[in-house]
């Protein structure tokens, strides 16, 4: 009921602005990286695996499509993301030295739960889930599971889910790079440091607000917007364009900005906001050419840049600048404004942000 909302006009604002605590919570109690955190026997299963296969649904699967990058740049661990629904019906190669690992908000989710039962039916007994909800079957049928510590979350459309699921993923990566003897101990603290920087961190950018409501009094009379990153980033593209297709009902689409010119290009018009997701990362003058052949069409650019980049607003680019650099973990940073944006072009085209039409929190039939 309204006490339970606070300040908060709906549950996924008041979920937005919980993200410090909830990261804060999910990493609770983590005194140093060890593969204890997924369970008893994590160790042993950790050290005979030799690939990851992550399997999950809707914003689930966009957590596991970033963690990829770091499974495979920190651990050094080939890893998979595949759609739970689409992985059920394949026929596929299993591998029985594969870390089978399932991410879910809810740990009901019908295809995720199938999925697994299918990887197992394939002889692949290495079994480990993120989730949200410890007594959920997701959570019963895994043999390791981290908890994240979102609290229940109430609107459709997931935002401190997707985040904690990340910092549980982060974790898994360091895990698996230790065991693999890819982390040396300076790493694991500097890793470590940064986590526990992560709520400060997200309450900077939680007050970029203002800037984004901005944004989004443009993005309310639109029907089409393009989402681009790359890297790490592109799976936070395709998060933010999810969510605003979810709750304001605007068609949107995201692309490695690599891709561009293979297609969506022939789309941007001025009347297609362009929402660029742009860290200063090593891929950044990649980007910056990207945005150039968006403007040379009249696109709108809208640019979510670092603090230390030098894209400068100028006539058709919309820059909001993120407060702090943060490597690796950029991700969990960059989705904030997303779900800010698409809040607020919900509110401002009056959906009902909490209840989309049509869909559901949790998909516990297929
Ligand atoms: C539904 C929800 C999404 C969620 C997805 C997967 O589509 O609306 O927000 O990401 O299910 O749910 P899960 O509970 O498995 O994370």
């Amino acid at each position: 009921g309204a006490a339970e909302l606070g300040p908060y006009r709906h549950y996924m604002q008041k979920e937005i602005f919980e993200q410090p605590r909830a990261i804060g919570d999910t990493l609770q109690g983590v005194e140093s990286v060890t593969p204890e955190l997924f369970g008893d026997g994590a160790y042993r299963i950790f050290k005979d695996v030799d690939s990851v296969l992550i399997l999950a649904c809707g914003t689930s699967y966009y957590s596991g499509c970033t963690a990829k990058y770091w499974l495979e740049a920190i651990a050094k661990i080939p890893t998979q993301v595949e759609i739970a629904s689409e992985y059920r019906y394949r026929e596929s190669v299993p591998n029985p030295k594969t870390l089978v690992v399932t991410i879910s908000q809810s740990g009901e989710t019908a295809d995720t739960l199938a999925a697994l039962k299918h990887a197992r039916s394939l002889g692949m007994e290495n079994t480990l889930t993120v989730c949200n909800v410890s007594t959920s079957a997701m959570v019963r049928e895994c043999k390791l599971a981290y908890i994240t510590r979102a609290g229940v979350e109430i609107g459709v459309a997931s935002t401190k889910a997707f985040t904690t699921q990340l910092a549980g993923l982060f974790l898994l990566t360091l895990s698996l790079a230790q065991v693999r003897g890819k982390l040396t101990e300076t790493q694991e603290a500097q890793h470590l440091k940064d986590m526990r920087h992560l709520p400060t961190a997200l309450q900077a950018v939680l007050a970029l607000e203002p800037q984004v409501i901005s944004w989004a009094e443009d993005f309310a009379n639109k029907e089409n917007a393009l989402f681009l990153g790359r890297g790490m980033h592109y799976p936070i593209a395709l998060e933010g364009a999810l969510k605003l297709k979810e709750i304001s009902y605007i068609h949107a689409e995201a692309y490695p900005a690599g891709e561009l010119k293979h297609g969506p290009l022939a789309l941007v018009t001025s009347e297609m906001p362009v929402v660029t997701v742009a860290p200063n990362d090593a891929l950044l003058e990649k980007l910056k050419s990207n945005m150039q052949e968006v403007r040379a069409r009249g696109g709108l650019l809208y640019v979510l840049a670092d603090a230390d980049s030098k894209i400068e607003s100028s006539e058709g680019v919309h820059v909001i600048r993120m407060p702090e650099h943060y490597g690796t973990l950029s991700p969990l940073l960059h989705v904030v404004p997303l779900q800010l944006l698409a809040y607020h072009t919900a509110l401002a085209r009056g959906t009902d942000v909490d209840k989309p039409r049509n869909l559901a929190k949790s998909v516990t039939v297929e």
